[in-house]
């Protein structure tokens, strides 16, 4: 109970909402004004920033819905679909169906694990014939390489990089979360500005028609590729989730498509899909190269952990993965030390309940903060350092079962994806450095410290770096 108390310093205050104290580090900003937020009558918040306490809350049956913000009603048209902000019926329902596809298609299983690292193996030919000894962005190519695992699953194609139809969609989904980093945030924790503000100041100040549009356009394209498997669907070889969803409902309407429902349940799983797998991994991979270029000691054990495992003839595969563990410890330090979702995503408390001895009224936010359990000083020998043998034992074997380790979150409605987005990051890491040395582009130092203020994902800034050509 103590430690509740000591991360939560006031539970409510004279206007009956819900408080807390946050200790130091990047989250103070953004939570100041979210608790500012409280004081004009919008959500009470908990913000928990203990390890034990958010896998305590988020193992609990009544905190796993999603907060009724304006943003995510305008992304979910009024309705709850799909998986990542839905919550009851309309959540559990597509959640084990995704799940399950996802497991059946291979998450975690070694076909998968080859249908990457053959993505990974095209991505090192790209980025040696175009991108060598020279300053590079690695951006598209890298998106391309990571959608294309997920767009597989979905609808059993791939793209090669610069295909019109992959940079459409990709610019698509990096629209929609630009504008989600933007101020629309403010729409959703002061409820009241909606309601009054006139379209045209939402307009310009907060890009609501631009975020609808693409939003509109996301959606379209998702009806399209459904569309196409309708036409060509066999029920005896189902090749991909849309056609195991397609023989899963076999209602249809007057046009012989899904009916309006199911429709937008499966356009709703795709959107979360690729909305959260490919930024979230796309991203972890740049904080990767960039925490490599300003720690070549890393990168230089990484090489000869990957020498002493795998010829130069082959690019690593899942099977290199035990004799890989320093390569897998950087992926995991990597992830702890971005922290790429500080606050994970908010849930939300369906009931009245008693929690550490205290009520938490129906409608609370909980806010966790992985940052904190990241970088907490008494737990990491170096929290704000890339150090892989925070997950290596003294053995050097790997130690991946640790507490406040929390990227793809706890409890009932943690990360999907997570299985997958290990696999890609692991191949992808391995690839990468197996293949090159990476080099800073410029003498000044980059930037990797994360933006404070950022509620949603901790994104690195755009950076240049060399990559040299490993013998
Ligand atoms: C480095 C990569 C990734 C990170 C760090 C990450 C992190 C997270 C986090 C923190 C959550 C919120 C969990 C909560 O509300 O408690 C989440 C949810 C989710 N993620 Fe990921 N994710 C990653 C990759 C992926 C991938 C590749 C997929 C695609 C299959 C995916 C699909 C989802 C979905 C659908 C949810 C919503 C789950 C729910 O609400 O029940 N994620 N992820």
């Amino acid at each position: 109970m103590s430690t509740f108390i000591e991360s939560c310093e006031f539970l409510t205050d004279e206007e009956g909402d819900i408080y807390v104290n946050m200790p130091d580090l990047h989250c103070e900003r953004a939570l100041t004004r979210l608790l500012r937020s409280t004081k004009w009558g919008a959500h009470p918040i908990v913000v928990l920033t203990e390890y034990s306490l958010i896998k305590k809350a988020f193992q609990h049956p009544s905190f796993q819905g999603r907060p009724d913000f304006f943003s995510y009603r305008i992304v979910q048209r009024h309705r709850k679909r799909g998986v990542a902000l839905s919550d009851g019926l309309v959540w559990s329902e597509n959640r084990h169906f995704l799940l399950t596809q996802l497991r059946n298609l291979g998450m975690g299983k070694t076909f998968l694990g080859d249908a990457i690292a053959d993505e990974a193996s095209l991505l090192m030919d790209h980025l040696e014939k175009a991108c060598l000894d020279r300053p590079v962005v690695i951006d598209s190519a890298l998106n391309t390489a990571v959608i294309n695992v997920l767009w597989m699953m979905f609808t059993s194609k791939r793209y090669d990089v610069g295909d019109l139809e992959i940079v459409q969609y990709v610019q698509v989904l990096e629209k929609i979360l630009y504008v989600s980093r933007k101020k629309i945030f403010l729409l959703d924790i002061i409820p009241v500005l909606p309601k009054i503000l006139p379209m045209f100041i939402l307009n310009a100040f907060f890009d609501f028609n631009v975020g609808e549009n693409y939003f509109q356009e996301l959606t379209k394209m998702s009806e399209n590729k459904i569309r196409e498997h309708l036409t060509s669907l066999d029920p005896d070889n189902p090749r991909d989730i849309i056609d195991y969803y397609l023989l899963e409902k076999t209602e249809r309407d007057s046009n012989g498509f899904l009916t309006h429902f199911d429709a937008q349940q499966l356009c709703g799983m795709m959107n979360d899909t690729f909305l959260a797998g490919l930024d979230t991994t796309a991203s972890t991979l740049r904080w990767m190269m960039l925490y490599l270029t300003i720690y070549p000691d890393v990168q230089a054990k990484a090489h000869q952990c990957l020498d002493e495992a795998v010829p130069r003839t082959r690019l690593p595969c899942l099977a290199d993965k035990p004799r890989l563990a320093y390569v897998e410890a950087l992926v995991l330090d990597v992830l702890r030390l971005s922290s790429l979702a500080p606050l994970l995503m908010f849930h939300r408390a369906t009931d009245d309940v008693v929690f550490e001895g205290y009520t938490i009224p129906q409608d609370t936010l909980l806010m966790a903060c992985s940052e904190i359990c990241h970088k907490n000083k008494s737990f990491w020998q170096k929290p704000d350092q890339l150090y892989p043998e925070h997950f290596l034992d003294e053995n050097g074997k790997l130690d991946s079962d640790k507490e406040n380790f929390i990227p793809f979150s706890v409890g009932r409605r943690q990360c999907v994806g997570e299985s997958l987005a290990r696999m890609q990051l692991f191949l992808f890491t391995a690839a990468i450095l197996h293949r090159f040395k990476l080099e800073a582009a410029t003498t000044t130092s980059l930037k990797s410290e994360s933006d404070p203020a950022t509620t949603i994902f901790n994104r690195p800034d755009r950076f240049e770096l060399v990559l040299r050509k490993r013998n």
